[in-house]
């Protein structure tokens, strides 16, 4: 087997393929599956902050009662903070793989006090799911994004674990933001978060939520422009589909791969493909690790090969004009 050991923040992981936080990783049994198929590393299913203040019996949810009602419907208090804690010491004990707690959070109190407790319980990294709607038309873009900044200082300043921020994709300067998100704080930053989509109902005349599909190209290309310009790690999630799209990442830079709606269609037996398909690629192809072939087709590569970031635009904007060109 052909070293396919890769560091992503700090942490080692025996190969790039991580399974994403979802459905599949909220229970032990979950996190068993994936640990015994190789999986490099597990993030754990996001805890809501207002699972949290159910379990504290605080005051949020009585606001909220339909809230509360809609948490309980869908079966997620029983995904609790004290449940998370119980697996995360359970898992630790019993796997030897980097264990990645989620949050999503609402109150700068909320993040800074679940990220306190999910450290406490022993897990060996944080991804902070962050993203809010921008709904306020009195609201610009600079707002948003510098309230996200501050959550990452927040909760930089209270827990030394490695820290992941999991970003949408629709921010106007990615490279600016995320060389920030690096500066707050995150040694990480997941490209993208997906979300369930919009659509209307025509007979009930209601909305509705779909499953849409992630994007692959969008998540190759900002991993690409991305890759060793920042001061974080990247990992990729969207749209992989096996072991090319896997390869495909890491060739564009980023140190790990997360993979979601492939295991929920498969099962643990993708994982073990994609890490035999990997290996056999560099086998046919010479490598004897993974990091050999890490970032090699990046921005940052490219912009080496061809001198500065002004001969790349020009590099970028060619092929552009000939694409368009019909040529
Ligand atoms: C059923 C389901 C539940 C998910 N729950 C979460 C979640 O709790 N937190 C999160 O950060 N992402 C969540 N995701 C998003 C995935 O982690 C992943 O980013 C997304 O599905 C795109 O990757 P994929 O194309 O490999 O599925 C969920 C996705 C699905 C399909």
């Amino acid at each position: 087997m052909k070293d396919l050991t890769v560091n992503y923040m700090g942490l080692r992981l025996k190969n790039p393929i991580i399974v994403a936080s979802s459905g599949l990783t909220r229970s032990l049994e979950g996190v068993e599956k994936w640990a015994e198929a190789g999986a490099g590393a597990v993030v754990l299913k996001s805890i809501f902050e207002e699972q949290f203040w159910v379990e504290g019996g605080e005051e949020g949810l009585d606001y909220y009662p339909e809230m509360r009602d809609y948490l309980e419907s869908g079966g997620l208090l029983d995904y609790a903070p004290q449940q998370i804690v119980k697996l995360i010491k359970e898992a630790k004990k019993r796997f030897d793989f980097p264990l990645l707690a989620s949050i999503n959070g609402q109150t700068e109190r909320g993040w800074i006090r679940f990220a306190q407790q999910l450290e406490d319980a022993g897990c060996d990294g944080l991804e902070l799911n962050i993203y809010s709607l921008p709904l306020d038309p009195e609201k610009p873009g600079d707002k948003y994004e510098s309230g996200y900044l501050k959550i990452v200082e927040k909760v930089r300043q209270v827990v030394s674990l490695p820290l992941a921020v999991k970003i949408f994709h629709q921010i106007t300067s990615l490279p600016h933001f995320v060389r920030r998100l690096g500066e707050a704080g995150a040694q990480g930053v997941v490209l993208f978060n997906w979300f369930l989509e919009p659509d209307l109902d025509l007979t009930s005349l209601q909305a509705r939520h779909r499953q849409g599909e992630a994007n692959f190209n969008l998540v190759l290309r900002w991993i690409a422009l991305l890759a060793n310009r920042v001061k974080c790690d990247l990992a990729a999630s969207g749209g992989v589909k096996g072991s090319e799209e896997a390869l495909k990442l890491i060739l564009a830079g980023a140190s790990a791969v997360q993979v979601c709606r492939l295991l929920y269609q498969k099962g643990p037996a993708a994982i073990r493909e994609i890490i035999n398909e990997i290996n056999n690629w560099l086998e046919e192809h010479k490598y004897s690790r993974l990091t050999e072939i890490q970032g090699k087709l990046s921005l940052k590569e490219e912009n080496l090969r061809i001198k500065g970031l002004g001969e790349a635009t020009a590099y970028l904007r060619a092929q552009y004009i000939r694409l368009h060109s019909g040529k």
